[in-house]
This record gives C-alpha cells, sequence and structure tokens, in this order.
C-alpha cells in the first residue's frame, strides 16, 4: 500500500470511529430527553382526529403505541366482529385509520411504554387487546379484582381511562392512578 493511502485510509478510519461515538453520545441524551418526556407522556398522543371519534366512541382512544403493528392489522380485519360489537367503516375511514395505527404502532415508537410493549412481546406474537400484553398484564398483577371487573364503577381493565387520570395525553404515570370508589393508589 502506498503510504499516501494509508494516511487517507487511517484518516477516513478515525473518522468514521469518532462519528459512530458522537452519534452514542447523542443517543444518551435522546434517552434522557425520552425518559423527562415519558414521565408526563409515557406513549405519543393520538394525533388523528378520525381515529379518536371513531374508535373512541365505545371506549378510551387507545394509543397506536400500545399495539404491535401486526395487532392493528388483525382488529382492523374483523371489526364486524369487534368483541361482540359491530365496530365496521366505510372504506376510506378504514383506510385513513389503518394507515394512522399501522404508522404509529408500538414497534414504531420510541416512547417508553411502547418499548416496554416490544420487549414483552415475542416476535409475531400479536395479542387483539392490550390488556393480555405480557408487560400491561404484569403491571397490573398487584389490584385485587373486586376494584377492577368487581369494580361497577371500572367493570374491565380495558377502560384504561377510569383509573388513569392522564390516559388521554399518553401518560400512564403511577403518581396520577385514582381507581373509582376506592381512591388513589399508593404501591
Ligand atoms: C361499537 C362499539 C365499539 C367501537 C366503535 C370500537 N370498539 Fe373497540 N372494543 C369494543 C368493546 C365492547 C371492546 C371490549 C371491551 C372490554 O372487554 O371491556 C373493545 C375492545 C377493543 C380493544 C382491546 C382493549 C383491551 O382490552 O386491551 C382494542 C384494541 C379496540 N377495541 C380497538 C378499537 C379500534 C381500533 C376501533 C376503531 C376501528 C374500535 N375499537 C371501535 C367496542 C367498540
Ligand atoms: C382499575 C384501574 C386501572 C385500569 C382500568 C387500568 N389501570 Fe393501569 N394501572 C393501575 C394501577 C393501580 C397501576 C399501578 C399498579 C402497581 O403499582 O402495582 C397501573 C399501572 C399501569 C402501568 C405502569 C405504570 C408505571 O409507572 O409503571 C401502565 C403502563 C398502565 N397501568 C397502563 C394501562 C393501560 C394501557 C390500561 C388500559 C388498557 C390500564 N392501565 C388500565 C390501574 C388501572
Amino acid at each position: 500500500m502506498k503510504p499516501k493511502l494509508f494516511i487517507i485510509l487511517s484518516l477516513l478510519t478515525a473518522f468514521v470511529v469518532v462519528w459512530g461515538l458522537s452519534f452514542a453520545d447523542s443517543d444518551g441524551d435522546d434517552d434522557k430527553n425520552m425518559r423527562l418526556w415519558s414521565r408526563t407522556t409515557g406513549v405519543s398522543p393520538n394525533n388523528n382526529i378520525l381515529y379518536q371519534q371513531e374508535c373512541g366512541s365505545c371506549h378510551f382512544a387507545y394509543q397506536a403505541g400500545l399495539l404491535p403493528e401486526q395487532s392493528w392489522r388483525a382488529i382492523m380485519t374483523q371489526l364486524d366482529e369487534h368483541f361482540d360489537e359491530n365496530a365496521e367503516l366505510d372504506p376510506q375511514e378504514h383506510k385513513e385509520i389503518l394507515n394512522y395505527l399501522t404508522n404509529n404502532s408500538a414497534d414504531k415508537s420510541n416512547a417508553r411504554r411502547s418499548r416496554h410493549i416490544m420487549r414483552s412481546l415475542s416476535p409475531n406474537q400479536a395479542p387483539l387487546r392490550i390488556t393480555n400484553i405480557p408487560y400491561i398484564k404484569k403491571e397490573h398483577r398487584e389490584i385485587p379484582a373486586r376494584l377492577i371487573t368487581g369494580n361497577p364503577k371500572v367493570s374491565s381493565l380495558s377502560n384504561c381511562d377510569n383509573c388513569h387520570q392522564n390516559a388521554a395525553q399518553g401518560s400512564f404515570s403511577e403518581n396520577a392512578i385514582k381507581i373509582p370508589g376506592y381512591g388513589k393508589w399508593d404501591d
């Protein structure tokens, strides 16, 4: 190898290494920002009005970042038999909502809760319920059934916003939980 070429190659290598390190560093910063941010917003809030209206009329409008893409696809292909309800949409609305959900699903989000959700699922696992995700089940395992299914003011763990006061903002933080008929949840 010619000495000149060697020097150029060494400089290039050094440059790439430094460049890579600077990336690692900014990752750390992102993580810090993410931690700050996720204290108030654990998943990215909804920003699609059609979704909010159509899928938030019977229950809490679950944020897209609470389920992986494959789950949303499965849910959206069986809306005529949606948990014993008919939740069918016209084709145009169906398309917009499916796009919205799959573009913002948990596997594509960097939000803290979405990452926890993805980590707790095995590859290709696509639950139809958020409440069937291992991470979500684990987080609620200490709550006695009488405060959920046995509680007429809640009746189902699916009603996130009954207990999580900032659920609509995408925040499920432990310091904003109040179980109806029970009060503040202290660990
Ligand atoms: C006609 C009423 C109705 C509409 C409209 C509706 N749903 Fe539902 N959905 C239900 C019922 C009922 C359940 C079961 C709730 C329970 O078990 O407490 C449910 C449950 C769910 C769950 C699982 C919640 C859990 O337990 O984790 C998801 C996700 C969901 N719906 C998504 C959607 C989406 C997406 C749309 C819009 C395309 C939609 N829903 C529209 C009635 C509806
Ligand atoms: C009956 C009230 C209730 C309902 C309904 C409920 N949660 Fe919770 N959730 C809690 C309580 C209480 C805790 C804290 C449990 C503990 O610390 O042992 C919690 C914890 C969590 C956590 C972990 C919080 C943390 O800081 O570690 C997440 C995430 C969460 N819930 C999401 C959800 C989602 C999503 C839904 C709806 C699909 C939901 N919850 C429905 C009461 C509820």
